[in-house]
């Protein structure tokens, strides 16, 4: 059993956030501009191989969690074959994947099958149309579709619902409300500037509070219950209700404290915070024939100067983050 590693703020270090594309199939407008950022040539990325052994070395050195991310993951093509390979790394207990699923469905008895602990799935509205003016892109049934057979085959879901002034704000009561009979977790997130932009907002309006507003005044008896360490989500319950809603507040960043996450983008950037503009080059090292030795030490590293939070992160990146896309990150 590998030792849990600490890094220079005492947070231990156990949960990677793997992204496997920066493709999607969606252009939501949070996350990417209309006509999308230029995608990476194929030798840009990391190879299944390449992310196999990095895996297996984190494992070594304490990552039990591992998310799946993209881009939209299942857009890589052999997903599932990697999905495979990963749950059977020594030490890798939980592997989940964040998808926008629109090309899931037809996976889901396999997730099952393997193993795959959850699945999160963006959705940002129950109104067709809608879906199709923040998302770009009319694929509103086959989502729906993907959330039925998750329930179908017991998965345990979770809806990740971006809050947008203007766009999405009349679906938060309806969103809650799916968790009247679905056993389902539905999360509401602040709006971060990750959209290869910039800040939609000179502020931001729908913060984690004005959120919690309108979810009380549906819900005076709402329920606080207690969270899982190291999650993002504050999590409440309306009493009698099978499922629960939640808050991130991911642009106000109050979970920093607890973070235990570090991320691999997909061309191969080591992230030790979401907010940092990249840390550490692990394709460069991967491609220089570096050993499985070297690798774990320059991850260690890195660990060793992780920022307090993501406002030092940041302020010490060198490229504004602003001009990121969520799509290249991962989220
Ligand atoms: P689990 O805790 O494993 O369920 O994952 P998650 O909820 O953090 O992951 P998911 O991919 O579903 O992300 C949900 C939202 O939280 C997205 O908008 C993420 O960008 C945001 N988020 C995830 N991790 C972080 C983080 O480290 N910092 C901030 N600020 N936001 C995050
Ligand atoms: N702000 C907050 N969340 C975002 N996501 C994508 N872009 C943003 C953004 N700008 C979310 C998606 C997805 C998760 C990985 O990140 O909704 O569920
Ligand atoms: Fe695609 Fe997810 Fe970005 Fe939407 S938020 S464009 S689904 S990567």
């Amino acid at each position: 059993m590998p030792t849990t590693l600490y890094d220079n703020h005492g947070r231990p270090i156990t949960y990677l956030r793997l992204a496997v594309t920066d493709r999607c199939n969606l252009r939501c407008f949070y996350c990417m501009p209309a006509e999308g950022i230029p995608y990476l040539p194929k030798q840009a990325l990391l190879t299944y191989e390449e992310m196999e052994r990095l895996v297996h070395v984190l494992a070594g050195m304490g990552i039990t969690k591992v998310r799946i991310t993209g881009g939209e993951p299942f857009v890589r093509k052999d997903l599932m074959y990697f999905l495979r390979r990963l749950k059977q790394i020594k030490g890798i207990e939980e592997v989940h994947i964040t998808t926008n699923g629109v090309l899931t469905a037809p996976h889901i008895a396999q997730l099952k099958a393997i193993g795959i602990a959850s699945v999160n799935l963006s959705l940002d509205t129950l109104d067709g149309e809608r879906f199709r003016q923040i998302t770009r892109r009319d694929e509103y049934g086959k989502v729906m579709h993907c959330l039925e057979q998750l329930l179908v085959h017991n998965i345990p879901v979770k809806i990740n619902t971006v809050v947008m002034e203007g766009q999405n704000t009349k679906d938060i009561i309806p969103l809650a409300e799916l968790t009247r009979t679905a056993p389902v977790s539905v999360r509401f997130i602040e709006e971060m500037p990750f959209n290869g932009e910039g800040n939609h907002y000179p502020v931001l309006v729908w913060t984690h509070d004005k959120i919690m507003q309108v979810l009380r005044q549906q819900y005076p008896n709402l329920q606080k219950i207690s969270d899982k360490s190291h999650d993002t989500a504050y999590h409440y319950q309306v009493p009698g209700y099978a499922g629960t809603v939640g808050v991130i507040a991911a642009f106000s960043r109050t979970f920093c404290g607890s973070c235990n996450r570090i991320r691999i983008t997909a061309q191969g950037t080591l992230k030790t915070c979401l907010y940092d503009g990249g840390v550490l080059d692990l394709k460069q090292l991967l491609r220089s024939r570096a050993t499985d030795e070297l690798i774990a030490e320059a991850f260690l590293r890195a660990f060793r100067h992780r920022a307090k939070d993501g406002f030092e992160a940041e302020s010490r990146s060198r490229r504004t983050p602003v001009h990121e896309s969520m799509s290249t990150i991962g989220g």
